[in-house]
């Protein structure tokens, strides 16, 4: 065995990402460390602690052999060349800058930890999405007061999305390094290319400054998530004007200038990235007094909230302006198809004013009901869980579907309408049904961005 990479943070993203590493880098041995004993156990079972295709092959092929769990963080950092860090960095929920600024109270504490363990010369990877210029603030912590070890920090975000990890690891549109143009700087970053290069071409593989790499994972987000406002702002006007979104998408989608991805209007965006990275973003421009390039971001999830309330309104307006006492199934809880997470999913907003107008509601979901009665816990007696979609819409009065489930769209809608109370709605907050079917069908049909197909 030649080095030793390390990870601090066993989660979504530190998970999959050494697995990748340690299934196509044979030579080096892989540790993955966290606090966390459950979620370790789980990823040394065949019970994974996430739901990611693949993901449970690429850990079976390695787990013992050179991919190792453990919880045993200070021996981990003595025996590691490598060390990506890659704990959560939520937003802040108290004092300075909270709602908005991440919180960087783990990833500090990971800092200090380094420096207590280490008996030589690391290289420190920031996996983790971070503030601009937070590479800075850790060298300073690694490097104060007696300096025996030599610390390198990088910048190597990971532009993963949930529910296609696996390919998205595998062959990744660009690795993004960011390293300091010093003799020391520069052997690290190669090293860490030399890693990547076991699967990925050089071409693929950027080398940038330090801080280049840190704004570009944020700036890719808000690019991102931008893009899903613009289109789910225009769905708003297509509904009062009869334009069809999902057709002014493909129109202006075929211009290879804009392209045709992230253009499906939708209830809203959701994922654990998102809307914490954007208010990072968002902070950080308030930090440097530039408050126009701020309020010009902060926008992207104003407009995504706006898009989560107009739903429910939407809802609620067809419904003859009431939806008290209504069963009210809700198709999907996670933020997207093929994932159990439901970090900052539309359905939660959703979920919540349709509570607050004293609906009932059973919530359905192939892979995200655990979750979604964690973040449901409060609402005990206004919300039921069924994993089963046609029990969950039996005698209701609405579906809403709040993710794209490529099950939804192989049920038998016949039968979900036959037991469903009349007149029976459905409100596609993905676009993913065939909507004229479900109208003969039967169903009063609310699509986003599109006009509805209404019986009534
Ligand atoms: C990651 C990044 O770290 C985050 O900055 C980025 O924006 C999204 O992806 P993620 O992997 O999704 O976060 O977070 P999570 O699944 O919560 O995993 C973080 C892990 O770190 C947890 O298992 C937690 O137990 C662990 N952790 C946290 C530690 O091991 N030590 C700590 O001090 C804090
Ligand atoms: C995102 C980024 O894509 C990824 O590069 C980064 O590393 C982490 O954040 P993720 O949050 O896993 O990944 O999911 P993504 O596929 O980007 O979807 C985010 C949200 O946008 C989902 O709720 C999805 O349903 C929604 N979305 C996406 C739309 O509403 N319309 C679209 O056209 C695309």
């Amino acid at each position: 065995m030649s080095k030793t990479i390390l990870c601090i943070g066993a989660g979504y993203v530190g998970g999959p990402t050494m697995a990748m590493i340690a299934r196509k880098c044979p030579g080096y041995r892989v540790h993955v460390v966290d606090i966390d004993a459950d979620r370790i156990r789980a990823w040394q079972s065949d019970q994974l602690p996430i739901y990611e295709p693949g993901l449970h092959e690429v850990v079976k092929s390695c787990l013992n052999r050179n991919l190792f769990f453990s919880t045993d963080i200070a021996r981990g950092i003595e025996e590691a060349d490598i060390i990506f860090v890659s704990v959560n960095t939520p937003t802040k929920t108290f004092g300075q800058g909270a709602g908005m600024a991440a919180d960087l109270q783990y990833w500090e504490k990971t800092a200090r930890q380094i420096k207590q363990h280490s008996r030589s010369d690391k290289i420190v990877v920031e996996k983790s999405t971070l503030p601009v210029r937070t590479a800075e603030a850790m060298e300073r912590i690694l490097h104060s007061g007696e300096r025996t070890v030599h610390f390198e920090v990088l910048s190597n975000p990971e532009f993963l999305a949930e529910g296609t990890a696996i390919k998205d690891l595998e062959n990744p549109d660009r690795v993004l390094i960011g390293g300091h143009s010093t003799d020391s700087g520069r052997r690290a970053v190669a090293e860490l290319v030399s890693i990547y290069a076991h699967w990925i071409s050089r071409e693929r593989i950027l080398t940038t400054n330090v801080w280049s790499s840190e704004l570009s994972k944020l700036a890719a987000n808000a690019f991102l998530a931008q893009r899903i406002s613009s289109i789910n702002s225009l769905s708003a006007l297509c509904e009062r004007t009869e334009a069809d979104v999902t057709e002014v998408a493909r129109a202006i989608g075929m211009d290879s200038r804009i392209g045709p991805k992230f253009l499906n209007a939708s209830v809203g965006f959701g994922g654990s990235c998102f809307k914490k990275d954007i208010l990072n973003l968002v902070y950080l421009c308030r930090h440097y007094g530039l408050t126009e390039v701020a309020d010009y971001w902060e926008q992207v999830v104003r407009m995504n909230e706006y898009q989560e309330d107009r739903f429910v309104r939407q809802m609620i307006a067809s419904m003859f302006n009431t939806v008290a006492g209504k069963r009210i199934a809700v198709f999907g809880f996670a933020f997207k198809a093929d994932t159990g997470d439901t970090r900052e999913s539309p359905a939660i907003r959703v979920c919540r004013s349709l509570i607050e107008e004293r609906a009932s509601l059973v919530v359905t979901d192939p892979e995200a009901l655990d979750n979604a009665r964690r973040d449901l816990a409060d609402c005990a007696g206004k919300v039921t869980f069924d994993k089963d979609p046609y029990r969950a819409a039996e005698g209701a009065h609405a579906i809403a579907v709040m993710t794209d489930w490529s099950e939804y769209k192989k049920l038998d809608f016949q039968k979900i309408y036959d037991s469903m109370s009349k007149p029976a709605f459905l409100f596609d907050g993905r676009n993913c049904l065939d909507h004229q079917r479900l109208f003969q069908t039967g169903f009063n049909v609310y699509p986003i961005g599109r006009k509805p197909l209404s019986h009534l």
